[in-house]
């Protein structure tokens, strides 16, 4: 029996179905004495969509940054709970071995190696000790997902607009061939027609078996992707649900999805601020 399924659904907020995948339990992180991340709780079983929507700060990408070992590398760490995947610890590993579980991270803001082409990108994305015929594979799904980066395999991925600049990044994580891909805003400052290809290769890249945990301040794009989704507001988890009744509820609705009237828009403005000024002080 999985661990997952001994967890009443209501505390964990776990979609009903699906084999163990990603499983965030009570976990805490903190920058120094910054504390960012409080009794964060979340699941996405293997094969779904989950989102992670929220204001800015709210602790998104540090979520993203514990699950990916990466936290490190932002003098950030975890102070307690654990994650886990497919069934084993991932808590305390360091970036390398996440990425050798299956798991790996397209970082916000598209950070990609301007200076090299698309192809050398590709290529750092591989795993260092896999096989010359699944490193191929891996390429071909990829330029399958994104044709627009075959035809620019030679040039510098620095001169690619910000779509493209979007589409190597997720290619990039894709080239480890992973289980469980975690994505960082990857339509942020993208215009509509760019967001909507990619939200599409997301589902695409989901059908074909991957995972995806997906965070997104674009709440109706995430909401329209994910089967399941979480809200977090300065570094806890105030909502989950199916993302459809997410996107019906009255609450997300306002604050997420830009909707009622102005007075309420204003109040929704404010409300999830306090996290700065109280971090400011
Ligand atoms: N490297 C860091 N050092 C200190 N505080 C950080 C660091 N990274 C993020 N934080 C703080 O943690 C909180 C959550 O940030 P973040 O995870 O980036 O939120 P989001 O991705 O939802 O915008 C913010 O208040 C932010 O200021
Ligand atoms: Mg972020």
């Amino acid at each position: 029996m999985d661990a997952a399924a001994k967890l009443p659904p209501d505390r964990t907020g776990a979609p009903p179905h699906g084999a163990p995948g990603l499983r965030v339990h009570e976990l805490e992180v903190a920058y120094g004495r910054v504390r960012s991340l409080r009794g964060v709780s979340l699941e996405a079983p293997q094969g779904s969509v989950v989102a992670v929507l929220g204001a800015n700060g709210a602790g998104k990408t540090t979520l993203l940054r514990a699950v990916s070992g990466t936290l490190r590398y932002h003098k950030g760490a975890i102070t307690g709970g654990s994650v886990e995947f497919a069934g084993a610890p991932l808590t305390g590993l360091d970036a390398a071995a996440v990425v050798a579980r299956g798991v790996t991270q397209a970082p916000e803001g598209r950070r990609i190696f301007g200076r090299m082409t698309v192809a050398e990108n590709l290529r750092a994305g591989a795993l260092g000790g896999a096989s010359r015929k699944a490193t191929a594979e891996a390429r071909a799904r990829v330029l399958d997902l994104f044709p627009v980066l075959a035809e620019r395999a030679s040039q510098r991925a620095g001169l690619l607009s910000g779509g493209e600049q979007q589409m190597l990044a997720i290619g990039r994580a894709l080239m480890a061939r992973p289980s469980l891909l975690l994505l960082d805003e990857p339509t942020l400052g993208l215009a509509p027609l760019m967001q909507q290809k990619i939200a599409a290769t997301i589902t695409e890249i989901n059908a074909q078996g991957t995972t995806v945990l997906l965070v997104e301040q674009n709440a109706a794009t995430a909401l329209a992707l994910a089967s399941h989704a979480y809200v977090l507001e300065v570094g806890e988890v105030a909502m989950n649900g199916p993302a459809a009744d997410l996107a019906a509820s009255d609450e997300v609705r306002r604050r997420y999805l830009g909707e009622g009237d102005a007075d309420e828009a204003a109040e929704a403005d404010t409300a999830p601020r306090p996290v700065l000024t109280r971090w400011a002080g």
